[in-house]
C-alpha cells in the first residue's frame, strides 16, 4: 500500500501543488535530468512512441522535443499551469502537439484511440493511480503500448523507511510523492508488463495492450 495523507493528496491538492510549482518546475527538475541521468532515458523510453501518441501528466512538456517523428501526440495534465508551459513549449517547436486539461482517472477519449500512452513521472502525483493506471490502458489501440518512466519507494528497508518519512516535506515542496510502490500499482490495475529496466528508484516499463 502507498502511505500517503488522503487529505493531502486528494486530486484537487496535487492540481494546486503543481499550479504553485508550474514556474519553477524545470528549473527544480534540471539536475534531475541531467545529472541523475533521467534525460537519457526518456530518450530511450520514448523512442519506442509511435502513431497517435497520449501523453498523460505532460507537465510542461519536457518530453515534447524527444518524440520520433512519425508521432502526433496529444498531452493532457490537470493543472492549467503546467499545461500554459507545455503550450508555450509546443509553439517553439512547431510540432504536431494537442493538449487538453484532464485527469488521468477520467480521460476524455474513446476506448481505443491510442497506438501509444505515455507517462514519465506522473504515478508518482496521481491521487488515484491505480485508477488512472487502468484508464490510460483503455484509451489504447489492441496492440499497442503503455510507457512508464516513475521513481520509486526505494527496496531496501531502511531507505524506504526513510522515503516514508521525508515524503510529507518533498510532495509539499515539490509536487510527487517519493514512496509510490508503482509497479504494485500496475499489478494492481491488471497491465501486461513486458518489459521493466530497473536502475536505483527508476523504473522504465513497457505494458502492451
Ligand atoms: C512530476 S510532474 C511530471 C511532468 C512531466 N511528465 C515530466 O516528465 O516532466 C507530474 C505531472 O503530473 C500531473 N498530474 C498529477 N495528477 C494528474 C492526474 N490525475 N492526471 C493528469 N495529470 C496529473 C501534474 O500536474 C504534473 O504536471
Amino acid at each position: 500500500m502507498t502511505r500517503t495523507s488522503p487529505r493531502s493528496d486528494t486530486q484537487g491538492a496535487v492540481t494546486a501543488r503543481y499550479d504553485r510549482i508550474a514556474r519553477f518546475y524545470d528549473l527544480i527538475d534540471r539536475p534531475m535530468d541531467v545529472l541523475g541521468g533521467v534525460a537519457s532515458r526518456r530518450r530511450r523510453l520514448l523512442a519506442r512512441a509511435h502513431g497517435a501518441v497520449l501523453e498523460v501528466g505532460v507537465g510542461t512538456g519536457r518530453n515534447l522535443d524527444v518524440y520520433p517523428p512519425d508521432t502526433v501526440v496529444t498531452g493532457i495534465d490537470v493543472s492549467a499551469k503546467m499545461l500554459a508551459r507545455a503550450r508555450q513549449r509546443a509553439d517553439h517547436l512547431g510540432g504536431p502537439f494537442r493538449f487538453e486539461q484532464a485527469a488521468v482517472q477520467q480521460l476524455p477519449f474513446a476506448d481505443a484511440t491510442f497506438d501509444t500512452v505515455v507517462a514519465t513521472c506522473v504515478f508518482c502525483s496521481v491521487a488515484d493511480p491505480v485508477a488512472g493506471l487502468r484508464e490510460a490502458a483503455r484509451v489504447v489501440r489492441p496492440g499497442g503500448q503503455v510507457l512508464l518512466l516513475e521513481h520509486v519507494r526505494p527496496r531496501t528497508r531502511l531507505l524506504g523507511w526513510l522515503f516514508d518519512a521525508i515524503n510529507p516535506v518533498v510532495r509539499r515542496l515539490v509536487g510527487p510523492n517519493i514512496n509510490r510502490r508503482t509497479e504494485d500499482n500496475i499489478v494492481r490495475a491488471g497491465l501486461d508488463v513486458v518489459e521493466i529496466r530497473r536502475w536505483g528508484i527508476w523504473r522504465e516499463i513497457v505494458v502492451r495492450h
